[in-house]
């Protein structure tokens, strides 16, 4: 089939013609037929640098050999038990032993079930309903999470309404959002609700915004002083700013913490860990009558194939000289593109860092909370992303560029090759 019939078909079965909020516009979409290291291939045989990796999974790229073979071992033990099993056994104590937060660990299967259980979790624990988020924050499609994610009425801060459709606006009750990085707002919330607070939940890295340095320590002191569970979501971070996450990073210990992505090797699983003594409310063997007792179970739970991948590919992360090669190409790209926007007279700023960037039109010098990712050009964002694409670069053209170790030197000149061409023959004369 053409990959023009395998669109029109993808059109007429998917709703909107895709399986959810990503998306392309018709003139640069395309049906992947393969994948290989760094790069991808649509059913015309087109190739493309890929700097999407699956909205992060695919940090080792695409048929890793160790993640094939380790997958290839496993089909042919089995495919799932609900049972223990033994690569769940080793990716449990991986992720425990390396990510300063942990002590005990669920495996689950999407970052968004990891959230969820994670707040479920701090309200059982504390035996309080409300939790605090950031404005601007993504943590998934639960519906607690689709509060205040996108501040429908910027600045009306701790007010929270709904993201979308079929989200019960009762959430708003228990949800509360503050702008992320503004230590001083996020105190006068907690301050006010401390009585009602189960948790605080951030991405330590939100989407591009780099925490300031003040900003967790704050949020880790009123949370210690209040009892209020710090839950970071290192959905994104964990095991890819560093081997032990965000938290290792940036310098602050939550109580708990949600993996995804990288613990996956590309295939669906997820995980949340952290303090013993909040985590054992999950625990199976407290009666059912506990009011405490946590339900997070799930057909697929430590499934096997994924901790299998999973543990592949944190062994090959964990070989020296990988965050070295990450940031290395990340400060280049960073560098680089900074600097054609000042050549070219075009305000913009690179967010993130590492292998999590993303180019912002703006006048502003910082990206510090979710008003300045708000006040940035999305049209030029959205020209940006889709002209690179047309160029060979597969970015999303409204998120992040995602590096992974198998990216080039020759694949990062592409890329900045490709973004000279388009900043100075399309963005500047926007
Ligand atoms: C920070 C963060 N939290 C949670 C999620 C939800 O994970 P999933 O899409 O696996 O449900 C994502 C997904 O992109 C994420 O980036």
């Amino acid at each position: 089939m053409t990959q023009q019939q395998l669109l029109d078909r993808a059109n007429r079965y998917f709703v909107g013609g895709g399986n959810g909020e990503f998306r392309l516009p018709s003139e640069v979409n395309f049906v992947v037929s393969h994948g290989k290291g760094s790069k991808i291939y649509d059913v015309d045989g087109k190739e493309y640098i890929d700097f999407l990796l699956g909205s992060g999974p695919m940090i080792l790229g695409h048929c890793h050999p160790q993640v094939v073979e380790a997958v290839q071992q496993q089909i042919l033990k089995g495919t799932t038990f609900m049972a223990l099993n033994e690569p769940a056994i080793h990716l449990a104590e991986q992720v425990v032993e390396s990510v300063p937060c942990g002590e005990s660990i669920r495996l689950v299967v999407t970052g968004s079930e990891a959230t969820m259980f994670a707040l479920r979790a701090a309200r059982a624990y504390t035996g309080k309903d409300k939790y605090l988020r950031f404005e601007g924050g993504w943590h998934g499609v639960n519906d607690s999470v689709l509060h205040g994610a996108r501040t429908l009425q910027p600045g009306e801060y701790p007010r929270t309404a709904p993201d979308g459709g079929g989200i019960p606006k009762s959430w708003s009750q228990d949800v509360l959002a503050s702008p992320f990085n503004d230590i001083d707002r996020a105190r006068a919330v907690i301050e006010a609700y401390k009585d009602e607070l189960a948790a605080i939940v951030v991405e330590p890295l939100q989407r591009c915004i780099l925490p300031r340095p003040d900003f967790f320590a704050g949020l880790r002191e009123l949370a210690t002083k209040y009892g209020i569970v710090l839950i970071f979501d290192e959905i994104v971070t964990g095991f890819r700013m560093a081997w032990g996450g965000a938290q290792e990073r940036y310098g602050t210990v939550p109580d708990l913490a949600t993996f995804g992505k990288t613990i996956s090797g590309g295939y669906p699983m997820a995980a949340l860990c952290g303090r013993g003594d909040i985590m054992d409310v999950m625990n199976g063997w407290r009666p059912a009558d506990d009011p405490k007792r946590v339900i997070a179970s799930g057909t697929f739970n430590g499934y096997p194939i994924g901790a299998a991948a999973g543990l592949a590919t944190l062994d090959v992360l964990r070989q020296p000289g990988t965050y070295e090669r990450l940031f290395a190409m990340g400060d280049r790209i960073t560098r680089e593109i900074s600097a054609m926007g000042r050549e070219l007279s075009i305000p913009l700023l690179v967010g993130g860092e590492g292998p999590v960037l993303q180019v912002l039109f703006t006048a502003d010098t910082e990206i510090r909370d979710y008003m300045s990712m708000y006040r940035a050009d999305k049209r030029k964002a959205f020209t940006y992303g889709v002209e690179m694409i047309k160029r060979g670069c597969f970015v999303t053209p409204f998120e992040k560029i995602y590096l992974s170790l198998v990216h080039t030197d020759e694949d990062i000149n592409r890329l900045l090759d490709a973004s000279r061409e388009v900043l100075r023959g399309v963005i500047a004369k926007m």
